[in-house]
């Protein structure tokens, strides 16, 4: 796998990646070998899930304490959209706000319903810029 951190677009992209909390942005290709570039990590607050696409994915990055956490931004339940979810810091879970599921923003399982759970994507953070490698 290569060093993101030799990647010249690394900076370049980060300076690209230029939008508010919560929005959902389409982002000009930053690929490397799998890899999705999205937020700078200090774009990621604890309350404010931020979406983004990379690769034909939806993805939601989530801030979990002082880590960030990735899944696919599609509800278990009927798969809608979070990025507008509510995030409870204290309890670690993001809430659906379309009908109410509750997540553990951990590890994504659903503390609704049994048998559902967020898809979690790998996450890394190089140079203050977020990448997520959607499956
Ligand atoms: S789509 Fe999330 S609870 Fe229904």
């Amino acid at each position: 796998m290569a060093d993101l951190t030799d990647n010249p677009d690394v900076e370049a992209t980060a300076n690209r990646v230029d939008r508010g909390i919560g929005d959902v942005a389409s982002l000009e290709p930053g690929d490397t070998n799998g890899w999705h570039s999205g937020p700078k990590a200090d774009q990621v607050m604890a309350e404010k899930p931020v979406a983004f696409e990379g690769r034909g994915a939806k993805i939601l990055v989530l801030r979990v304490r002082d880590e960030f956490r990735a899944f696919r931004n599609s509800c278990a339940h009927v798969g809608l959209p979070l990025e507008r979810g509510m995030c409870d810091v204290e309890a670690g879970t993001i809430t659906c706000p379309w009908h109410g599921f509750r997540f553990d923003s951990d590890t994504g399982e659903c503390l609704s319903g049994p048998q559902c759970q967020l898809e979690p994507f790998p996450l890394r953070v190089t140079a203050g810029v977020i990448w997520v490698k959607p499956s």
